[in-house]
């Protein structure tokens, strides 16, 4: 048996920080089948030289050799350019990779984390709603007029409603909150609701002990900054996921702390939360974590729990002495500092 898993840096930091990854997952191959990785292309700049910002090869090899992949991050223009699209929400598509599952937890002991503890995961449907872009432009005798189509379908808000459950029914407080604005879109966002609210009713008393609140999209935003203890799984259609677990990471100090999972039935995809950061790319001071973390989430996902683990511990007591922490954390420590102490620690477990 082997593990084949993708590996696509992309853009700006993506290409600092899935090195990072990529070794982590090498230093705890003692618990991992044969490993094998394939370096994929995706992203802005393969968009610039070859003008597709998804080749057909990296789709391709994914489904075909792949058992499970590492993305780092584009850097896509806010301008419409002919001919690109987001290579990141197309895979998801090819791949039906329909939960984005984004846990967000407290660095303890580091300066940036003040106030409450943050302790939540942030499941988002990431196949529809506003990200279906199907957008259209035209020309009224008052102007432009555009228009984008939301999708949300009854199946694929029970699914996630189900991942969500499953993840809610094996941590403490067993809570799920649906976020929505059904008082608003009572067609769109009230199928989601409805749907995920129906889920337990058909799943043979499986989630019996799990906890359903729900809250408007704006307040729940509010109450996260006010109040985040009182969030555990939150779960939301792919816009108010997409913004609500930017800010959840501000409260705990970072995006480059967090990260997440594309997962579908046949295949999982980590990739860390943040964007390709130009801003701080090739300096060497990205925050190596958010992916070093989707790296085990992956692992975990997969049934890889040992390896997670030791990934996962390695990462908590680096950064808890608060002695190694990138400039995003208030340290002064590189890129490559905090990953070979990470890799240290896992190799003393
Ligand atoms: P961003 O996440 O790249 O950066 C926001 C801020 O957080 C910046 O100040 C950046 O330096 C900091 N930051 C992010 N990750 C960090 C890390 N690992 N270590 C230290 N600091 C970190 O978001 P922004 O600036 O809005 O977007 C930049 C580009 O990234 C855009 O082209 C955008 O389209 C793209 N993007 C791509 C995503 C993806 O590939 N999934 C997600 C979000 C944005
Ligand atoms: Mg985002």
């Amino acid at each position: 048996k082997s593990l084949t898993i993708g590996l696509i840096p992309a853009d700006g930091i993506g290409r600092e920080v899935i090195p990072a990854a990529r070794d982590a997952i090498i230093a705890v191959k003692s618990e991992l089948p044969e490993l094998k990785f394939i370096d994929l292309l995706a992203g802005w700049e393969t968009f610039t030289r070859t003008g597709t910002a998804l080749p057909r090869e990296t789709v391709q090899t994914l489904k075909e050799q792949c058992d499970c992949a590492l993305f780092g991050s584009v850097s896509s223009p806010s301008r419409k350019v002919a001919g690109y699209s987001s290579p990141i929400v197309a895979l998801r598509k090819e791949l039906d990779l329909y939960a984005n599952i984004r846990p967000v937890v407290s660095v303890q002991g580091s300066a940036v984390a003040q106030g409450p503890t943050v302790d939540l995961i942030v499941v988002r449907e990431n196949t529809e709603c506003l990200y279906v872009k199907d957008e259209n432009l035209i020309q009224t005798e008052n102007g432009k007029e555009a228009r984008a189509t939301r999708l949300i379908t009854e199946r694929a808000s029970t699914r996630i409603g189900k991942i969500a459950f499953e993840l809610a029914k094996a941590r403490p407080r067993k809570l799920v909150t649906i976020i929505h604005k059904s008082n608003v879109l009572s067609v769109t966002d009230g199928l989601f609701r409805e749907s995920v609210r129906a889920v337990p009713a058909v799943s043979g008393g499986k989630y019996d002990d799990v906890t359903i609140e729900e809250q408007l999209v704006d307040s729940a935003v509010y109450r996260l900054f006010r109040e985040p203890q009182i969030f555990d799984v939150m779960v939301a259609p792919n816009l108010y996921g997409d913004i609500i677990s930017d800010a959840a990471a501000a409260l705990v100090g970072s995006l480059g702390v967090i990260p997440s999972i594309n997962a579908g039935d046949d295949f999982v995809m980590g990739e860390p939360v943040h964007g390709s950061a130009p801003d701080i790319a090739g300096k060497g001071i990205a925050n190596p974590v958010a992916s070093i973390r989707s790296a085990a989430l992956m692992l975990r996902h997969l049934g890889y729990t040992s390896a997670a683990d030791k990934i996962d511990k390695a990462v908590n007591d680096t950064l808890a002495p608060a002695k190694l922490l990138t400039p995003d954390l208030r340290g002064t420590a590189s890129t490559s500092q905090v990953t070979d102490h990470i890799m240290g620690l896992i190799e003393k477990q």
